[in-house]
């Protein structure tokens, strides 16, 4: 087999085998075909795109392509959770415990924040004591003891992705659906889920901006995982404004105990209610997603999610008393308002511009080498479609300098205040499979 041609056939919009479509990754992933030529059969799938089958068989070869984990050891039916990514998304922290509660094994590899999103492990962090190094052995007695726990992202899984989601982001061919479908199913199966549910974000925070392209990113998606054997499912929701009004470490994390306290914002728990109502009844723990959702109810109102979390925080070194006590998060030096500069109505929040903000504070990262800030970000305090008069504050800043003047100007170019009034944006658009 000739690289060339095989490039050749998909420029001119034929279907590539599975054997062919290994060849391509294992010779890429190995060096032997070179980032040109990877680059220019990136452009043809672009332009093609790729069937089902071609789709699946693309996905299949980038999880072989390194290690897998083998979860086999943890009794019952792994469900994971992945988003597409999103600012202020407190919706692992909550559903973790949520889930686990009620049975549903949560063995969960998560990531760190970059840009204007947050990532898990940073904002677990931010409760004194804990820690995700922990050997696979201790993870797996974890999760069949307490049926939850997180450990960081291993060296070696899918390095074909890592190698070609870094080719894709120099030579334009990012927003391909085939390439992100199978980017991420890839990762999710190589980390060993036997089933999988999908948050797809949509709006001026997401990689899709428009419901339309989230829909066919999450077709896709559960498509490819109906295809290689793990069942999949999809919820298309909002990323025009940031989820909740939390965005940052410390402040995510008290979010989330008050979202598992049954004292959260409605539009996270909402969305955390419908993505683990089907996390649930995947794993088996429930006949219907009708069901799952009382059940998920029930333990936020018996309080069973809220001590899931301490003994989940406590087994990972960390300091449960935070629970009862968030004085002990960390804090930060300087609290203040930002205001409403006129009377009328909140109609826009801009996600991503809001998560830039909070990275300009420190609670994200400019680059992978950033040192970030746990106590810093910020609070809204309204949300689109809320009124609001002059001098009511618009959202709190926790910074921890005193000279934050780009940051209030950019949170005033973000937040759009009208006199027109609007209705507040859809949450959950859709929901695919099954
Ligand atoms: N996220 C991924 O993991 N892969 C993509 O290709 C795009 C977004
Ligand atoms: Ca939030």
């Amino acid at each position: 087999m000739r690289m060339v041609d095989l490039i050749a056939k998909k420029r001119d919009g034929h279907i590539l085998s599975a054997a062919e479509i290994q060849f391509i990754i294992n010779e890429y992933t190995n060096g032997t075909i070179p980032d040109y030529q990877m680059s220019a059969f990136a452009m043809a799938v672009f332009f093609r795109d790729m069937n089902d089958q071609e789709r699946a068989d693309l996905t299949m070869a980038m999880v072989h392509s390194g290690d897998t984990i083998d979860l086999s050891a943890i009794a019952g039916i792994k469900v994971d959770k992945h988003s597409t990514g999103g600012v202020g998304d407190t919706t692992t922290l909550v559903l973790g415990p949520l889930v686990a509660s009620l049975g549903v094994p949560v063995a969960k590899m998560s990531g760190r924040g970059l840009g204007h999103t947050g990532g898990t492990i940073d904002k677990l962090e931010a409760v004194p004591g804990f820690h995700v190094e922990i050997e696979n052995e201790e993870f797996t007695r974890l999760v069949n003891a307490n049926k939850i726990a997180i450990i960081g992202q291993s060296g070696n899984l899918t390095p074909a992705d890592k190698q070609l989601y870094a080719l894709r982001d120099v030579t334009a061919t990012v927003n391909s659906i085939p390439l992100i479908a199978s980017s991420i199913m890839s990762k999710k199966i190589a980390a060993g889920a036997d089933a999988i549910v999908l948050d797809v974000k949509t709006g001026a925070g997401a990689f899709m901006k428009t419901a339309e392209e989230a829909r066919a990113l999450a077709e896709a998606m559960v498509r490819i995982g109906n295809t290689v054997g793990r069942k999949t499912m999809a919820v298309i929701s909002d990323m025009s404004q940031p989820l909740g009004f939390a965005i940052g470490n410390a402040l995510e994390v008290q979010e989330a105990i008050d979202t598992l306290r049954g004292q959260g914002p409605k539009d996270l728990e909402e969305l955390c209610l419908t993505l683990g109502s089907q996390m649930v009844y995947l794993a088996g723990k429930a006949p219907s997603i009708e069901e799952a959702r009382a059940n998920l109810q029930e333990a936020i109102q018996n309080g069973s999610a809220l001590e899931t979390l301490k003994v989940f925080l406590a087994a990972q070194g960390g300091d449960a008393s935070v629970v009862d006590d968030p004085s002990k998060l960390p804090q930060a030096k300087y609290v203040f308002d930002l205001e409403a500069q006129q009377d009328g109505h909140v109609v826009e929040i801009v996600a991503d511009e809001i998560g830039t903000a909070a990275m300009l504070l420190g609670a994200g990262r400019a680059t992978k080498e950033s040192v970030i800030d746990l106590a810093v970000g910020l609070m809204l305090r309204k949300k689109v479609g809320d009124s609001v008069k002059k001098g009511e504050p618009l959202v709190t800043v926790y910074a921890n300098s005193e000279h934050v003047e780009e940051v209030k100007r950019k949170l005033y170019e973000s937040i759009r205040i009208s006199k027109e009034a609007v209705v507040s944006p859809v949450l959950v658009y859709d929901i695919v499979g099954e």
